[in-house]
């Protein structure tokens, strides 16, 4: 495991923002995997803005993002292919019909199967983003006594629905199921970029990254990917081992 420790958020989103644009322009026809929440944000803004810089170019590039809340509309503000739309699909050179979310509406074990073969039929994901939960979850796999294979409906933990409910107007609007790729999915990435920020993070940073290997706490099976780098700011950093 890499790790890459900025300063601040604005640095830390600009250092894994370059890891993507650097993918990109070796490669242009590339597969992401990307994700919402707040940490990823700046990121998405400086994707942006090398776009439209000319730097780098969405024109032949594939997406696939981690996750969706089961049955909230796509119209609906806090549904993930709004997010995206809003943070990147509506301001880079991207054709919407490469960009693909999990479908959270009436999902069903199908619905899950037909995700995972659409990966594989673009020949999986060369750079996967992922945030990290409080709870450690990745996507929305949270903790468990087994690491999920593949994309799977998911009961969303009680931490997490109170995590997300700062974006919804009441608690009681956050959404109780939500549709995730898999660890396995997440693990097949070719390469994984982990971003996290703020004081908040410093635990489950520690714990994920120097802890053991557990469902309990999904983000420590990255420990076992070959290819992850983990991008902080000082803050989430502060209490991870120094050497
Ligand atoms: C959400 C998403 C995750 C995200 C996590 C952290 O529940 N499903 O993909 O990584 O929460 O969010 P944030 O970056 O806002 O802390």
């Amino acid at each position: 495991m890499k790790f890459i420790i900025e300063k601040d958020y604005d640095k830390m989103s600009r250092s894994a923002a370059d890891i993507f644009a650097e993918h990109i322009e070796q490669n242009p026809s590339c597969v992401l995997g990307l994700a919402t929440g707040s940490t990823p944000e700046g990121l998405y803004a400086c994707l942006v803005k090398d776009c439209s810089d000319g730097k780098i170019s969405f024109s032949d590039v594939t997406t696939f993002n981690l996750d969706e809340y089961c049955d909230l509309p796509v119209e609906n503000e806090q549904s993930y292919r709004y997010f995206m739309n809003f943070n990147l699909f509506d301001h880079v050179d991207i054709a919407k019909n490469r960009t693909n979310l999990p479908c959270g509406i009436n999902a069903d074990d199908e619905t899950c199967k037909n995700y995972e073969q659409a990966i594989e039929d673009e020949g999986g994901i060369d750079i996967q983003l992922l945030g990290i939960g409080h709870n450690g979850h990745i996507g929305f796999n949270e903790p468990s006594d087994s690491f999920s294979v593949i994309t799977n409906l998911v009961d969303l933990k009680d931490s997490t629905i109170e995590a997300n409910s700062r974006f919804f107007d009441d608690i009681s609007d956050v959404p109780k199921r939500a549709i995730t790729m898999g660890i396995g999915t997440i693990m097949k990435a070719r390469k994984v970029v982990v971003v996290a920020n703020g004081q908040g993070k410093a635990e489950i940073v520690k714990k994920a990254f120097f802890g053991p290997v557990v469902p309990e706490v999904p983000a420590s099976v990255l420990q076992l990917h070959p290819d992850v780098t983990v991008v902080l700011d000082d803050e989430a950093a502060s209490l991870i081992p120094k050497d």
